[in-house]
């Protein structure tokens, strides 16, 4: 038998569910996975709270880990039994110790990213790798805002950035958090709770405004993030942290100066194996060279998952956090 967190109805932390399952054998084309490390992220939340709705209930939750192939389904060649491997897409399930999803989705790991650092970072490091290398391709030289600069994405979002040459503006929601951001390599910070963001754009940029907001915050900063930018900038409105955005009318995009707006997700980006094999070169090339740290600010075990998420939702974690079963 192996430990899975399920849940049966949407609502807050005390839905999941902590049960023994059979693992199930892999079906062709693919892999049974013991995981050693598996991410925590706030589409998790989503999920269990209902704002994305799971395909089907009861069901498992999480997207996200790192460990060691146990059985190959039939038509997997690319992985054996042994394989280390990660995975960052597929179905809800990974909040567990073994996890059965398609092999296409499960890429090995090179010798020197250990499983923590890779079930930390797979999904929000490919997430930074498309928002700064696809969706806005930064070349260097450029101001750009990056708002909960000191969370996982966000964390991963300044090394990036900075190491591409990008000034970074970073919100933040404590001076604590700050300091995290500037040790990450942002160029300036703001405390979105107490200061005025559009005001201190301004002044950082000398008038000029940013070419590019990259918002998973949602609902509370939209309208901020609009202000922010210069003619003709791009909003990457990528996350809901606060509160979807609704009801938009898209003549603001016309008021605000003939801006750009985009929804993207990591699962419209890694859309094929050969995407995926391309950004997880990118990401595993920062790992390695040293230019991005995975920062793990919290670490739980896979039975303390409400905990873990209420920690999140709250705004109490740092960086990334990992469940280890
Ligand atoms: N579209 C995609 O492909 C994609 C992929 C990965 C993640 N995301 C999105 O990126 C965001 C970051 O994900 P993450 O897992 O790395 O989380 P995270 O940034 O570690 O945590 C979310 C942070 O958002 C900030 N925040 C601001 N207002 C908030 C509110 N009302 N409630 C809760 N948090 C609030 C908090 O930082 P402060 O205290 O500093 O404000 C909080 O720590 C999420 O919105 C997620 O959905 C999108």
């Amino acid at each position: 038998m192996a430990k899975r967190i399920q849940f049966a109805r949407t609502g807050g932390p005390e839905v999941l569910e902590l049960i023994d399952v059979e693992p199930a054998a892999p079906g062709a084309g693919e892999v049974r996975i013991k995981n050693h490390a598996i991410g925590l992220n706030f589409i998790d939340i989503y999920f269990r709270t209902g704002l994305y709705p799971a395909p089907s209930m009861p069901s498992g939750l999480g997207t996200e880990g790192a460990g060691v192939v146990e059985a190959v389904g039939e038509g997997v060649d690319h992985l054996e039994v042994g394989d280390r491997v990660a995975y960052a897409q597929g179905p809800l399930g990974s909040y567990a110790e073994v996890h059965v999803l398609p092999g296409e989705k499960v890429v090995k790991l090179p010798e020197d990213i250990d499983f923590e650092t890779a079930a930390a970072g797979m999904l929000k490091g490919l997430t930074v790798q498309y928002l700064l290398r696809q969706t806005f391709p930064l070349e260097g030289g450029e101001t750009i805002l990056f708002h909960a600069a000191a969370g996982g994405v966000g964390s991963i979002a300044c090394q990036w950035a900075s190491a591409l040459g990008v000034k970074v503006i970073a919100t933040v929601g404590s001076a604590e958090k700050a300091e995290i951001a500037k040790r990450n390599g942002a160029w300036a910070t703001i405390n979105y709770r107490e200061e005025n963001v559009v005001e201190r754009v301004r002044e950082l940029t000398d008038g000029a405004m940013v070419p590019v907001v990259y918002d998973s915050v949602g609902k509370d900063t939209w309208a901020i993030s609009l202000d922010c930018l210069a003619p003709r900038g791009l909003m990457v409105s990528f996350g809901n942290a606060s509160g979807a955005v609704e009801g938009i009318n898209v003549g603001i995009l016309n008021q605000k100066g003939s801006l750009y707006l985009t929804r993207p997700s990591l699962n419209g980006y890694a859309d094929s194996r050969e995407r995926l094999e391309e950004m997880c070169l990118d990401l595993f090339d920062m790992l390695e060279s040293g230019k991005v740290r995975i920062d793990i600010g919290q670490r739980f075990a896979l039975a303390e998952a409400g905990k873990a998420q209420e920690s999140l939702a709250s705004r109490g974690t740092t960086g990334s956090t990992v469940l280890i079963p």
